[in-house]
């Protein structure tokens, strides 16, 4: 089947078509810092033969997580060293394993019980995410001067702890995201108004760590395609920001919704034409996500075209050796433990 197939994303060779997508664990402490739980968790999906793993969403600043569990990069000490520890040994459990990490920023939708863990919310502009969210104030120059240099320095770090790539996450309305969407960014600045402008800040960031990024490792975006408070107008904004960013990245990944609490109806590959829009629209590899559960679902996105990639998210977090229960030929994986092949 062509989802067990190698393929490359970039210069990063994968060894099947299977991703683990940013699944937030909510597990740490308050200091951002990984611990044990993130070492099995990962660790089994690696064991279990996933070509790429996306880490959860990880912070750029103590003020851009979701909650004052998320895990964090914003820092040199405990934050890198633990995280460059996890890749070692998701490496050294399975070294076909390919792992990233997810950047972010949640912006203005900040989970409302950690608020006092937070002292500064961030927008565009001042536009509360609902009625129960926290006020955000608009970002100012120095904001968003700060936000830049918080995503590259954190970028550095993952590059230095050794991760085969950064997605940046620019989905489900966290702050790049509420940038992109003239629903969210009601600024009058450079940063606001017209498509060009509510893709400067993304634009930036993404010019910005291109210049240091390394050949050989993977930066994506993931993008939410389209938003359910107004599929047309939202599908027609990503598709202008995908056209001014893509050259930047060598991968896409399309997710949907967030921006509102308007939510989709969900059905088996709910997101694929999306997906399949985005791909129309560049050379780029595009991974699909959203209830892609079965290896007939799977297959059937790669081999029709739609998408070049398969992000399982609910379905690996049940079963870590979805790849190694449904590839045919799981018994002759290169870097499969041993006594496991006597299970196949
Ligand atoms: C527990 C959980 C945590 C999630 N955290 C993130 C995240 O950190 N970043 C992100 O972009 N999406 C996140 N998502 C969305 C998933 O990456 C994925 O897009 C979504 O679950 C749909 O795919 P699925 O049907 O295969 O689960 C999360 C989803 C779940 C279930």
């Amino acid at each position: 089947m062509q989802i067990f197939e190698k393929s490359n994303i970039g210069k990063v060779s994968l060894a099947n078509k299977i991703v683990m997508p940013p699944m937030c664990m909510y597990i740490t402490d308050n200091s951002g810092v990984a611990n044990q739980f993130h070492f099995n968790h990962y660790g089994a999906r690696a064991i279990g033969g996933v070509g790429l793993i996306i880490q959860e969403a990880t912070a750029v600043n103590k003020n851009g997580r979701i909650t004052n569990k998320d895990l964090g990069l914003w820092d040199d000490g405990d934050q890198f060293e633990v995280l460059k520890n996890l890749v070692s040994y998701v490496k050294l459990l399975n070294p076909s394993t390919k792992m990233m990490v997810q950047l972010a920023h949640a912006g203005r939708k900040v989970d409302v019980n950690s608020q006092k863990d937070f002292t500064d919310i961030i927008a565009p502009s001042s536009i509360k995410f609902n009625d129960k969210s926290l006020q955000p104030r608009e970002m100012n120059d120095q904001d968003i001067a700060n936000t830049k240099k918080d995503f590259i320095e954190a970028t550095k770090r993952a590059i230095k702890a050794g991760y085969d790539g950064v997605e940046i996450h620019a989905a489900h309305g966290y702050l790049l995201h509420s940038f992109l969407s003239s629903a969210s960014n009601k600024r009058t600045d450079n940063y606001g108004g017209n498509a060009e402008n509510r893709v400067r800040l993304l634009k930036e960031i993404l010019t910005e760590i291109r210049e240091f990024f390394p050949a050989d490792k993977i930066l994506s975006i993931r993008i939410s395609a389209a938003d359910y408070y107004n599929v047309a107008e939202s599908l027609k904004e990503s598709i202008e920001a995908v056209h001014s960013v893509e050259s930047l990245v060598d991968a896409i990944h399309v997710s949907s919704g967030g921006l509102t609490d308007n939510a989709p109806s969900v059905y088996p590959m709910y997101q694929l034409n999306l997906a399949k829009e985005i791909k129309q629209l560049t050379s780029k590899p595009i991974i699909a996500v959203g209830l892609i559960n079965t290896k007939e679902e799977a297959e059937y996105v790669v081999k029709s075209g739609s998408a070049d990639f398969v992000a399982m998210g609910r379905e690996l977090l049940r079963n870590p050796n979805w790849v190694l229960l449904n590839n045919p030929n799981a018994k002759d994986l290169e870097n499969m433990p041993l006594s496991y092949k006597r299970a196949f």
